[in-house]
């Protein structure tokens, strides 16, 4: 099917179709084809976000449905009650769904499993009794380091069910990682896994685990689910160790859930700032589940009754939290979870898994798509993909190439494909296509979501109008907007609501095109973003001048083809060391085990100094130029311009 319709080769695709209508099939059915719903939520946004807040379970009705009388600090549907876990599990079950699949889960090794709405109702439940059993009460926070199983969204629910507040882990954090997060958050519990499969090995969560608590004292119990039974992890048992089976198995399936006050904290999740220490980003329930499931429902035109979903992220990112968790559950939706790489252990394993359980809707990275061309159009091409129906993308640009290459070869030419700006902050998706609406162009996010309100403007916060480049902001409250960062309100209104007062800066720069739609092009501060990750520069840069042989170290980020962009370091080493390809390669592995493997860096360059203004900053533009090949930018603020030339001959050799 998709082969057949691909002769043509991509540049061709390009020239010709600049924009995309979505097909008369897909709109004669679209949860929404209606484009005046844009003016409609305009006109009010308040009413627009209560209509679809109306559509969740409230044990009590809200009194209010916002305040923003205390900005920077919202509140959404006042006075209002509610437990996520019932909008995720009961409500289904109670209107007859139980038998319906909630995931259908993929291990990477082959084994499968298949979990309805009832089982994850008993499962949550049991979860719950279980959390409760260990004391964890309304208000704690339990930290979960998990890999994709089933039991995270379980124990992400469960925690929910009682009040309590999770802080999901990614699992390929390194222990220093996760210790940094549970000492900001005080858990007292930690939900992990003894390990998980990853490219036909299996990883040891568990000895990470041990390590990162030795220095968290607030922990007092961790609850191991076992993944492989014993064989996973060699790591000695603790005496804060409990079994998840001998704690959950043995536990009632009925548990009341918590009456939630809608501004009650539902989770923290931490993402990178400009400087070394991760913010905790803080999500309130009422706001939070109403923006996910307004969200779900238009941007994936969910049919719940019929539909097939997946979302390929991790529940270890915002993606996962708000399209694997909330905003599928919450609408009530079949869905399909891995476990395990995209490449194990064939390049076509998505394609096979596609195949096997007859996905229809699909949402993936930008940088996985790159990949996917580069493995080749055989793999999704013997694969029958004729299932899927829309195709989503979120966490960095798309490049035109992989937009069009994702239509005919993954979406057979015929599915439309949503390119969804948001971040963790933002806690849903933002500016989107709405796939019954509008006619798309391949890199272009284009408008935003019903509702929410984007700006663009210039240095001196001047709304740049027509089709010009400029800061994005967003300049009016939303439900899913993040609450503040755990414990740290000072540098929440420092980070977000001070270059443009009274508008939320997310920190991305953007453009205007002819038509209107906003072109997304990236970071404007020392963030960088690797396979749709977010990384510090600040962060990099600090576990370099961890390590004893680096006097000073200055990271950027460069463009790479696969990841979008990746880490490369420039470091001045302390005297008695010796610049070496072994060094450099040991220093790379230093970022790996403070950081994650996410943030080693591509490549480590030495250098007797490094391009600084006189006031002592380093100039990173001036490093990304020479790591680049590119001309040198303007240096006219710099101390030592001679500091470049010994910089630039430096990487020429080594790079050969
Ligand atoms: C940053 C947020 C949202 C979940 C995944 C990442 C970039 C994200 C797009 C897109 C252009 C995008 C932005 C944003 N980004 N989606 N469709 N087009 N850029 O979440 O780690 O919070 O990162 O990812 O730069 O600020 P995150």
């Amino acid at each position: 099917m998709s082969s057949s319709s691909e002769p043509k080769t991509i540049d061709t695709l390009l020239r010709e179709h600049r924009h995309f209508a979505p097909p008369q099939d897909f709109v004669a059915q679209a949860n929404t084809s209606d484009p005046t719903i844009y003016e409609q939520a305009d006109a009010n946004p308040e009413t627009w976000w209560a209509s679809w807040a109306e559509k969740l379970e409230w044990m009590k009705p809200w009194e209010q449905i916002s305040d923003w009388s205390n900005a920077p600090y919202a509140k959404w549907f006042l006075g209002g009650k509610l437990n996520a876990s019932v909008q995720c599990l009961d409500g289904h079950v109670a209107a007859g769904h139980g038998a319906r699949v909630a995931y259908y889960w993929e291990g990477e090794p082959g084994d499968a499993r298949t979990i309805t709405y009832q089982e994850m109702l008993d499962g949550v439940c049991r979860t719950a009794n279980a959390l409760k059993e260990l004391n964890i009460q309304k208000g704690d926070r339990v930290t979960l380091y998990m890999p994709m199983v089933p039991e995270l969204a379980m124990a992400v629910l469960a925690c929910t069910r009682i009040g309590a507040i999770f802080s999901v882990v990614f699992a390929g954090f390194s222990s220093t990682s996760l210790k940094d997060r549970i000492q900001d958050q005080e858990a007292r519990l930690v939900i992990c896994a003894d390990g998980c499969w990853r490219r036909g090995k299996l990883l040891d969560l568990k000895t990470v685990v041990n390590e990162a608590i030795e220095a968290c004292p607030s922990v007092e119990k961790v609850m191991i689910w076992q993944r492989g039974k014993g064989i996973t992890s060699s790591a000695p048992a603790t005496d804060r160790d409990v079994d998840w089976d001998e704690v959950v198995d043995r536990q009632s399936s009925q548990c009341a859930p918590a009456e939630q006050d809608a501004e009650d904290p539902l989770f923290i999740l931490y993402t990178s700032g400009t400087t070394g220490k991760p913010k905790g980003i803080l999500h309130t329930t009422g706001g939070y589940m109403t923006g996910v499931y307004a969200t779900t429902n238009l941007v994936f035109d969910l049919k719940t009754e019929t539909d097939v979903y997946w979302c390929t992220a991790d529940i270890g990112w915002i993606t996962g939290h708000s399209y694997i968790v909330f905003g599928p559950m919450a609408n009530g939706v079949t869905q399909v979870m891995y476990e395990g790489a995209p490449n194990h252990p064939g390049p076509d394993r998505f394609w096979e898994i596609c195949a096997k359980y007859g996905v229809t809707i699909f949402y993936t990275a930008p940088t996985a798509i790159r990949a996917f061309m580069k493995w080749g159009d055989e793999h999704p091409a013997t694969h029958d993909l004729s299932s899927l129906r829309l195709l989503g993308t979120v966490g960095e640009p798309i490049n035109p190439e992989a937009w069009v290459w994702y239509l005919h070869h993954i979406g057979g030419g015929r599915c439309p494909i949503v390119d969804t700006w948001w971040q963790t902050e933002t806690g849903g998706i933002m500016i989107t296509p709405l796939p019954g609406i509008t006619t798309t162009v391949p890199g272009s996010a284009t408008t935003p979501f019903p509702g929410i309100s984007a700006k663009l403007l210039d240095e001196d916060g001047n709304e740049v109008e027509g089709a010009n480049g400029g800061y994005l902001v967003l300049d009016r409250p939303w439900p899913h907007m993040l609450r503040g960062i755990w414990g740290d309100n000072e540098r929440f209104e420092e980070t977000y609501w001070s270059r443009f007062p009274g508008k939320y800066f997310p920190g991305d720069g953007a453009k205007r095109d002819e038509k209107g739609f906003l072109w997304v092009l990236g970071r404007v501060d020392d963030v960088m973003n690797v396979s749709g990750h977010r990384l510090s520069t600040m962060e990099i840069e600090s576990a370099l001048v961890d390590h004893e042989a680096v006097a000073e170290a200055a990271v950027i980020g460069v463009n790479h083809e696969l990841k979008g962009q990746a880490p490369v370091g420039f470091v001045i080493l302390r005297s008695g060391f010796e610049a070496s390809d072994a060094l450099a390669d040991d220093l790379r592995k230093h970022v790996g085990t403070l950081i994650g493997g996410l943030a080693r860096p591509e490549a480590v360059h030495f250098t007797p100094e490094l391009p600084k203004t006189r006031s002592g900053k380093i100039m990173r533009r001036l490093l990304r130029d020479v790591a680049e090949g590119k001309t040198i930018g303007d240096t006219t603020t710099l101390a030592d311009p001679g500091v470049l030339d010994g910089l630039r001959s430096e990487y020429e050799q080594r790079e050969g």
